[in-house]
């Protein structure tokens, strides 16, 4: 026990020296004193850790400093060694993210550790710390020249989930206090935090990286869609011109091939840049699952085998069926790339109700129910370099003339539209995976029930009157030139009266003065000044059109929400070829009006 001796000495009345001696046992007090310094110490520390955790600093530098700040503690009863490590979900492996005081040839034994083996991946596996006081079987990885000590293994746990390790050393034979177990774990709880914030700030980068190349792109594919539209146009002008067996029209032809290919580049990078036009309805990807099974088998052939896992109930999400099929598709092509020597493909779904920690690390995702789907495969597999770059327009390892690497960003663009994520789980050797996760549609409401509530249902209209010829008037509205002398063209050849204007304004002036109604107007929708839409809208205001055919390459907010097309209206895809574009004009003006709205 501790004592204070307390010594006094004074003289008798005789003149005798006296010595009075009283002892005072202080064990209790000395203790609570040690105590109240250790627990301030150990917030002081978690402060500091704290506060770093707000510098803007890369994660493993976090972690080691971190660490080092642990191991210098002088009351905690560890030696100045130790590990950090993060936890791979799908290959279950630890991998070290810092270290100090390790030797070289346990930093290479360590470098990956599988959940379950050693102390480290005992922690990792269960959720709970793995302690042992000396060296023994549960000492899985050992080295030469390995000397007596214990280990203090605490998971790092976020909202149950394991996302790392933290590994001190012990003396043989120490171990930790009470309250130095609880520090360690509120330390591991800084540590996670940290892990999950990097997280997110590494999607952030990621999607405002892919933010910027979508921009660029979108922009250029718009400018090219005119410019293929024309093109595409007048090349079958000249090949309807020329009398069959001419040997120009062999030229034509290639001409029409390499347009074709033009066009169907640009339109995958609309898709990435998310400018693509969605007409999505209620899906159950079960079901599109099931119906492309025999088509997917014959396109990955017979070395390949494809299995499915489906979730028992259906799958509804929001979609546009024909993107899904492509996202599918492109998927199921890639993983059929990835394993030349044949493997195995397997499609599965699921409904999932995530967590909280779930959404926080997704923040794009709407909270609430999803469907998830996984397309994985047994094949090469990818490394952290191709992983980073997967989605980003052009990028691909396969050979020139191969891959243009533009289905991974076309899939991206597609998911993200509709409001999904799209991840991938992928090492070398080890095959991928690629995940999709969509919103959960509640019920199967279709596009064209949506249609059939549409309120202002145009009464001046001709739904009822039988399939007339082509002798309608056309306000035709668009800003580019050579677009505008061709549809001017098109119309007339095939029999349609034509007023045309370069912009809303002008229109709107050239209308007034006609005063008497155009039967459709067709216009861009995307102009300089005033839009299509709002066009549209002015001029069936003053009653001086029946329909409207809007034309456009991409999305825009004035048609469509986030690329979603809005019901009843009426719509043609530049680029369009002659025979789309007459075809569609009988359909607009035969068909009904509440199908093309302003
Ligand atoms: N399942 C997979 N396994 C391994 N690597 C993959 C897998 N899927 C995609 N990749 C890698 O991602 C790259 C980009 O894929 P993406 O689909 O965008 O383009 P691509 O397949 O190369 O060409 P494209 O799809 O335009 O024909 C591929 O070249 C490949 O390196
Ligand atoms: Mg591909």
């Amino acid at each position: 026990r501790l004592c204070e001796k307390y010594m006094t000495d004074y003289k008798d009345k005789y003149g005798g020296r006296n010595l009075v001696v009283s002892m005072l046992d202080i064990t209790d007090r000395s203790k609570a004193e040690a105590d109240i310094r250790e627990a301030y110490e150990m917030q002081t520390l978690l402060n500091a850790m704290l506060q770093r955790s707000l510098e803007n600093v890369p994660l493993p530098d976090k972690l080691s400093r971190h660490l080092s700040d642990l191991l210098a503690a002088p009351w905690l009863s560890v030696e100045a060694k130790g590990a950090v490590f993060l936890a791979t979900p799908r290959s279950r492996e630890l991998v070290m993210a810092a270290q100090q005081g390790l030797s070289p040839e346990l930093i290479t034994k360590c470098a990956k550790v599988p959940f379950g083996t050693c102390l480290c991946g005992q922690a990792a596996a269960t959720g709970l710390p793995a302690i042992s006081t000396d060296i023994g079987p549960e000492h899985q990885i050992t080295y030469e020249g390995i000397h007596a000590h214990g280990h203090y293994c605490a998971p790092i746990i976020a909202e149950g989930k394991v996302l790392g390790v933290l590994n001190l050393y012990l003396k043989a034979g120490a171990a930790l206090s009470e309250r130095q177990v609880r520090f360690v774990r509120a330390a591991a709880d800084v540590m996670a935090e940290n892990i999950l914030h990097s997280q997110v700030e590494e999607k952030f980068s990621q999607s405002q990286k892919m933010e910027a190349v979508g921009l660029l792109a979108g922009g250029v594919a718009h400018d090219f869609n005119n410019i293929l539209t024309a093109i595409k146009c007048y090349t079958e002008f000249i090949r309807k011109a020329l009398a069959p067996g001419d040997p120009k029209l062999d030229d034509v032809n290639e001409i029409s091939s390499s347009v074709e290919r033009a066009i169907s580049l640009t339109r995958q990078l609309l898709a990435f840049s998310r400018r693509q036009i969605l007409a999505p309805q209620v899906v159950d990807i079960n079901k599109t699952l099931g119906e492309m099974t025999n088509m997917l088998r014959r396109i990955i052939g017979e070395h390949i085998t494809l299995k499915t896992n489906l979730f028992s109930a259906p799958c509804l999400v929001k979609a546009d069926p024909g993107q899904l099929e492509q996202v599918i598709m492109n998927l199921a092509v890639n993983a059929r790339d990835a394993m030349p020597g044949g493997g195995t493909i397997t499609l599965e779904t699921e409904i999932i109700r995530p967590d909280e920690e779930f959404f926080y690390v997704r923040p794009e995702l709407p909270i609430g129910q999803l469907v998830r789907l996984r397309v994985s495969d047994t094949g090469t597999g990818m490394t952290a370099e191709v992983k980073s770059r997967l989605f980003e327009p052009f990028f691909t390892t396969k050979e020139q003339g191969k891959g243009t690497g533009l289905g991974l960003p076309m899939v991206f663009g597609i998911v993200k539209q509709s409001n999904g994520e799209i991840e991938v789980e992928s090492e070398p050797g080890k095959g991928a995976a690629f995940i999709v996760y969509l919103p959960f549609a509640e019920k199967p409401l279709s596009f064209k029930d949506g249609e059939a509530k549409g309120k202002d249902k145009d009464k001046g209209g001709k739904a009822e009157e039988p399939a007339a010829g082509s002798h309608e008037t056309v306000l035709l509205v668009e800003d580019e030139d050579t677009l505008r002398r061709l549809g001017e063209r098109v119309l007339r050849n095939n029999g349609y009266t034509v007023l045309a204007a370069a912009d809303g304004q002008a229109a709107l002036k050239l209308m007034e003065e006609r005063g008497q109604p155009v039967d459709l107007l067709m216009t861009d929708v995307v102009m300089p000044g005033m839009s299509g839409r709002d066009l549209a809208k002015a001029l069936h205001r003053k009653k001086l059109i029946g329909r409207t055919l809007y034309m456009s390459g991409y999305t825009d907010d004035a048609i469509v929400k986030h690329g979603v097309l809005e019901p009843g209206i009426a719509f043609i895809y530049k680029p369009f070829t002659v025979d789309a574009l007459v075809l569609k004009l009988r359909e607009v003006l035969d068909g009904p009006a509440d199908k093309a709205k302003a």
